[in-house]
């Protein structure tokens, strides 16, 4: 359990911090309605079975531009147009980035995007599909952000934070209004943390309405800025790992973030990589839901049992983003298939001689196991005289299937491990 050290000080400015983002909450949501899809919430059967909870999905994966982000933007950008702003920019690699840039389509303003180099292909070509201009600038997001704020002094253009900023914050409140709305009651909520203005946004709302729902944030172990900072009593930083969960990974908490988390949050879990894979693979497979790594987490917390709630209560997972690259996907779910033994590698040695390979092949083929992929190579130079090292990759059933195919070679005489 995580143990805040606080002063009052920051009690203080965390309470008028809530009160202001609430009351502005209230118009973001008549605001951003008419922009936005309200998603859908759902019991899920399935997730509900693997833990001891009523779990209820919120579909954010499903919002415009493919994640809730798309809610703060709207209302930043609303409110700087009222204030008759000539334009934006904003620094992202993700989902900020197609919510900005959605959001000064729609109310007529000028979009300028600075993304690092290293952002994915796909999400470059969706940021530039909403009509903003984009410029690919430095290695990691620090410089891309530098750069933008350079160009907003130098342009006249408003600098668009990701979180730090109570209009954005009160933007992705309205995911609470929502919720209330579609659900008559529900005991706790689990909400992933990236620099904390989403789950800035849901205490808002939910600590003024309902106080008695918990609310629980995840992080990525690869990046527990908000944990560590509570810890320490203020914001610090931290060396984040790259992580599947990349829109968790940032150095630092803001300043309204922290003082409103570290004032009102329950509980702060962190999930590994593994975990939020694993949840990746589980929400496409049982529930046919597509999430990015981020948009995962707080199922990932949920099913590895790292959320502690009291059995049979009811407890909203916001799946809060889907826009995962095919081959980030496809990584994960070969990972996945892995770990459930769902494929195997097996390797061994075979006597170089024709007919060998066939051999091996066959003992597969009898378990109905599927070969994907074949190394054969005679001139390994570890390898036993005339014998030469095969690595299979084979699609099976069940783990205890590839264990009955490596007894069934050694009865035929071929000594095989398996090697993941
Ligand atoms: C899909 C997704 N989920 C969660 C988060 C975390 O949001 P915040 O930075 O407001 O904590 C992000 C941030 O980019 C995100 O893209």
């Amino acid at each position: 359990m995580l143990e805040p050290s606080l002063g009052d000080f920051m009690d203080i400015r965390a309470d008028e911090l809530v009160n202001l983002i609430y009351e502005k909450s209230r118009e973001a949501f008549n605001i951003i309605k008419r922009y936005v899809h309200r998603t859908p919430v759902d019991l899920s059967r399935s997730f509900s079975q693997m833990t001891e909870y009523k779990v209820f999905l919120k579909y954010e994966n499903l919002q415009k531009t493919g994640s809730f982000k798309v809610r703060g933007a709207l209302f930043k950008v609303y409110n700087l147009m009222l204030q008759g702003v000539r334009g934006v920019v904003a620094a992202s690699a993700g989902n900020h980035a197609q919510g900005v840039a959605f959001a000064a389509q729609i109310f007529g303003l000028r979009a300028v995007i600075v993304m690092p180099l290293t952002a994915s292909i796909a999400k470059v070509e969706a940021t530039r599909s909403y009509g903003a201009e984009v410029i690919l600038h430095g290695t990691v997001y620090d410089e891309a952000e530098t750069f933008a704020k350079r160009i907003s002094e130098e342009q006249g253009l408003a600098f668009v934070h990701p979180f730090d900023d109570v209009d954005v914050i009160a933007g992705q409140a309205t995911i609470a209004w929502e919720l209330l709305e579609q659900l008559e009651d529900f005991d706790a909520i689990v909400v992933p943390i990236g620099g904390g203005g989403l789950v800035s946004g849901i205490i808002s709302v939910l600590k003024r309405v309902k106080p008695e729902i918990k609310i629980i944030g995840v992080e990525a172990e690869h990046a527990p800025k908000m944990y560590e900072s509570i810890r320490s009593g203020k914001p610090v930083t931290i060396s984040p790992k790259p992580s599947i969960a990349d829109g968790l990974v940032t150095k630092k908490p803001g300043e309204i973030t922290f003082a409103i988390v570290s004032r009102f949050i329950d509980d702060i879990v962190t999930v590994s990589e593994e975990e939020i894979a694993m949840a990746i693979h589980l929400l496409l497979e049982r529930g046919k839901v597509l999430a990015e790594g981020a948009g995962a987490a707080s199922l990932a917390a949920l099913i590895s049992g790292k959320v502690k709630l009291r059995k049979g209560m009811k407890v909203v997972a916001l799946v809060t983003g889907g826009n995962i690259d095919a081959t980030a996907l496809y990584r994960v779910l070969l990972r996945g298939l892995l770990n459930q033994g769902r494929i195997a590698r097996l390797r061994g040695e075979v006597l170089d001689v024709p007919g060998s390979l066939e051999r091996v092949l066959s003992v597969i083929a009898g378990h109905r196991g599927n070969v994907l992929d074949i190394k054969h190579d005679r001139y390994e130079l570890r390898a036993s005289p005339w014998h030469a090292v095969v690595e299979i990759l084979v699609e099976v059933p069940s783990r205890k299937v590839a264990q009955e195919i490596l007894r069934d070679l050694k009865v035929k005489g071929f000594d095989f491990e398996l090697i993941d």
